[in-house]
C-alpha cells in the first residue's frame, strides 16, 4: 500500500510522464508530439500526433510476437457449441470482414452499426471497423427496434451488422427481424451484414442484405493496417441519461487504447498463462474495455460465453469456469444476488480452485453479496475487485490493486494510477472525511469522452458545469477514515437496474407516447436483485379507464420503445402527481412513497398535499 500511495502522488504529480510511458507499450505506427493538449478544456487531444491502428493492437502485435497459435477466445454458445479460436484465425476472420466492408463502399469515418448476440463475430465485427477506421456503435441485443432506429438517425449510420438471432434462455432473439423493422420507412442504410447463428427464418432484402459467409467468402485475409490519428473516434456508445434521448458517447483510438490496456494490466494483474472470463454483454462499455481492447491489446486468453447465466440451470457459470480454469472472473453485484438467490448447491457442483481473483463492476455491491463472493466463490483465497468506472471513462478508475490494496467490502477502495479523484461539495471544496459529496475527476485521463456525438453543448453542460475544468461523474460519494471511495450512488436523474444505467425520462417519455396516458413519473425503488427496480406512476387521458389489460399493455409498450430491461415492475394509475408550484413532478416524494416510508422530505413547495396522502392510500 505504501508502494501505491508513493506510485500515485507521482502519477497525479505529473499525469502526462504516467500516461505516455503506458501508452509507449503500445505499438504505434508513428509516436506522438505532445502528450495532453488541454487548451481546448473540456475538449482533450492525447498523444497528437501519433498514429496508431486499435486492431493491430489486439491481433498482429501478439501473431508477429510468435503467439498466433494461442487461443484468444474460448467461445460456449448458450445451447453448448464451443469454438476456440486463436489470434492468427482472429487476425484473418477480422481481415477478411474488413474486406468485406471495404468492398462494398464502408469507408474510414462511416459509422457502422452492429447489433449482435454473443459470438466471436462481435469481436471480429468491432475491430474489422477498428482495422479500417469505421466508428462502430454497438447495440445491445436486448434492446427494440424503436432503440436501434433512434440510434440510427442520431449516429447516422450507413452500414448494420447483425445476425439472424442469438440465444437466450433457450430462445432465440429475432435480431435481423428487429433490424428490419427499425428499418421500415427509413432507407438511409445501404448494407447489413446477417451472421448466420440460429438459423431461424428471415428475410433478406436484396441490394441491401448480405450474409456474413457470402460476403467473406472471396475474401483475402490480409487487409492492412492503416495508422489512423490518435484522435481518430474509435466508436460511439450511447448511454441513458437524464433527458428521454440517450447520449453518443465518443472515445477516440490512443487514448482509449492505453487506457483500458492499461487498467487491464494492472487491475486484474494479468498474466500470461491467466484465463480470464468477463460476463458482460459487449453492447454494455464493459463488454469493449474488458472483453474487447483492455484484453485483446495484453493478448489475454479469454472465456466468452453466449447465453443466460441461468441456461440449463443455475450453476452455467461455475460449470464453465470448471471446464476452462478461469482464473480471473469479472461480475456484476446484480449477477451474484441472483446466484446467492439460487442456492449454494448450484456452486458447490463444481470445483472453482482454479480462480484466483475476482472482480465487480456497475453498482455498489452490498456487503452480504461481497462476503458471499469471496467465501463461496473465491473460498476465501482470491481478492475481490471493485472497479467504479463508467461509460463516459471508458476505463476503470477507482479500484483496488489486486495484492497492495488492503480490501474492505462494499467500497472500489482508492484512484487508479494517474486517476486525480476527489469529492467536493457545493461550493468545490474538498470534503473531509465522511462528508457526503459530489464524486469529480480533477485531471483530464487518456480515456475520458471526447464528447457527445454532435451535442458539444450537452457534454459541457452535464459533465463541466458544475466545476470549473473539472469531470463531474453524477455519483454522490464520501471517503473514510482511510481515504477509501464509498459510492452512494446517482445523483441524477437515472437509475441503475440490473447494474445498467437506465433514465428515468427515457421510461416516461416511452410511456406518454401509449396513446392512453397523459402523465407519467418513472422512479426507482429498492429491489434486492437487480439493485433498483422501475416503479411507474401514470395518469390516463380524460375517460379512459385502466382496466385490468392495461398495465400489462404499457410494460409491453415500454419493453418495444426500449427493451425488456426498461419494463416497469409495477404501474400505478392515480388521479394526479405530485407536483411544485411550478409545475415540476417532485419525483422524490414518489420515491419516498414506493420505497415504503412515509413521506419524510421538504413538502413545502408541494401544490396539493392531498395528493400525496391519496397516494399513499392506493399504495
Ligand atoms: C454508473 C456507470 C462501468 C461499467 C458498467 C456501468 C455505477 C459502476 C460501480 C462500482 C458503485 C458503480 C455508478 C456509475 N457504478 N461501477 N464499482 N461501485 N457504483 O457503466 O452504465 O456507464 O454506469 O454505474 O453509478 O456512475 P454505466
Amino acid at each position: 500500500m505504501d508502494d501505491y500511495e508513493e506510485l500515485h502522488a507521482k502519477s497525479i504529480a505529473d499525469p502526462e510522464a504516467f500516461w505516455a510511458e503506458q501508452a509507449a507499450e503500445l505499438s504505434w505506427q508513428k509516436s506522438w508530439h505532445s502528450v495532453l493538449d488541454w487548451n481546448d478544456a473540456p475538449f482533450a487531444k492525447w498523444f497528437d500526433g501519433g498514429k496508431i491502428n486499435a486492431a493491430e493492437n489486439c491481433l498482429d502485435r501478439h501473431v508477429a510476437d510468435g503467439r498466433g497459435d494461442e487461443v484468444a477466445i474460448y467461445w460456449v454458445g448458450e445451447p453448448g457449441d464451443t469454438r476456440n479460436i486463436t489470434f492468427s484465425e482472429l487476425l484473418s476472420e477480422t481481415c477478411r470482414f474488413a474486406n468485406a466492408m471495404i468492398a462494398r463502399g464502408v469507408k474510414s469515418g462511416d459509422r457502422v452499426l452492429i447489433y449482435m448476440p454473443m459470438v466471436p463475430e462481435a469481436a471480429i465485427a468491432m475491430l474489422a471497423c477498428a482495422r479500417i477506421g469505421a466508428v462502430h456503435s454497438v447495440v445491445f441485443g436486448g434492446f427494440s427496434a424503436t432503440s436501434i432506429k433512434d440510434r440510427l438517425e442520431d449516429s447516422e449510420a450507413t452500414t448494420i451488422i447483425t445476425a439472424d438471432g442469438g440465444w437466450r434462455r433457450g430462445n432465440v432473439v429475432p435480431l435481423k427481424a428487429n433490424v428490419d423493422e427499425a428499418l421500415e420507412n427509413y432507407d438511409a442504410v445501404e448494407n447489413v451484414f446477417v451472421l448466420k447463428r440460429c438459423e431461424n427464418e428471415i428475410k433478406m432484402t436484396e441490394g441491401r442484405d448480405a450474409w456474413w459467409h457470402d460476403a467473406t467468402a472471396d475474401m483475402s485475409d490480409f487487409c492492412p493496417a492503416e495508422g489512423f490519428d490518435a484522435e481518430h473516434p474509435l466508436f460511439i456508445l450511447y448511454t441513458s441519461g437524464s433527458t428521454g434521448k440517450p447520449k453518443g458517447i465518443l472515445h477516440t483510438t490512443g487514448g482509449y487504447l492505453t487506457g483500458t490496456a492499461t487498467t487491464f494490466k494492472y487491475v486484474f494483474d494479468h498474466q500470461k498463462d491467466d484465463i480470464y472470463w468477463c460476463t458482460a454483454d459487449v453492447g454494455w462499455i464493459t463488454g469493449h474495455s474488458y472483453i474487447v481492447y483492455g484484453p485483446m491489446a495484453n493478448g489475454a486468453a479469454q472465456v466468452m460465453y453466449e447465453g443466460a447465466p441461468n441456461q440449463p440451470d443455475w450453476d452455467r457459470f461455475w460449470q464453465i469456469v470448471a471446464e476452462y480454469k478461469v482464473t480471473i472472473f469479472y461480475t456484476a453485484p446484480t449477477a451474484i444476488r441472483a446466484f446467492i438467490k439460487a442456492g449454494d448447491h448450484h456452486v458447490d457442483k463444481h470445483d472453482l480452485s482454479s480462480l484466483r481473483l475476482l472482480g465487480t463492476v456497475g453498482e455498489p455491491i452490498n456487503p452480504e453479496a461481497w462476503m458471499w463472493y469471496h467465501e463461496k466463490i473465491g473460498a476465501g483465497r482470491c481478492p475481490i475487485v471493485d472497479t467504479w468506472w463508467q461509460t463516459e471513462t471508458g476505463a476503470i478508475m477507482i479500484t483496488p490493486l489486486p495484492g497492495a490494496t488492503p480490501l474492505k467490502p462494499g467500497t472500489a477502495t482508492r484512484p487508479f494510477l494517474g486517476i486525480d479523484a476527489a469529492i467536493l461539495d457545493e461550493t468545490g471544496e474538498e470534503c473531509g472525511p465522511n462528508e457526503g459529496g459530489k464524486l469529480v475527476i480533477r485531471k483530464p485521463w487518456p480515456s475520458m469522452l471526447r464528447t457527445i456525438y454532435k451535442d458539444p453543448e450537452r457534454f459541457k453542460e452535464t459533465y463541466w458545469n458544475e466545476y470549473e475544468g473539472i469531470y463531474l461523474a453524477g455519483d454522490g460519494a464520501r471517503t473514510d477514515d482511510d481515504s477509501y471511495f464509498w459510492i452512494v450512488g446517482r445523483l441524477d436523474d437515472v437509475l441503475n437496474v440490473s447494474g445498467h444505467r437506465l433514465g428515468t425520462a427515457e421510461v416516461e417519455s416511452a410511456l406518454v407516447s401509449h396513446e392512453a396516458v397523459a402523465e407519467a413519473a418513472a422512479v426507482g425503488r429498492p429491489h434486492d436483485i437487480k439493485g433498483q427496480a422501475v416503479v411507474a406512476f401514470v395518469t390516463l387521458k380524460e375517460g379512459i379507464d385502466h382496466g385490468d389489460e392495461l398495465a400489462l399493455e404499457l410494460r409491453q409498450h415500454v419493453g418495444a420503445e426500449i427493451g425488456a430491461i426498461a419494463k416497469p415492475d409495477d404501474i400505478r394509475f392515480t388521479q394526479t402527481l405530485p407536483k411544485t408550484r411550478s409545475g415540476k413532478i417532485m419525483r422524490r416524494l414518489l420515491k419516498e412513497i414506493v420505497s415504503g416510508g412515509e413521506v419524510k422530505g421538504d413538502t413545502t413547495t408541494l401544490e396539493d398535499f392531498n395528493v400525496v396522502a391519496s397516494l399513499q392510500k392506493e399504495d
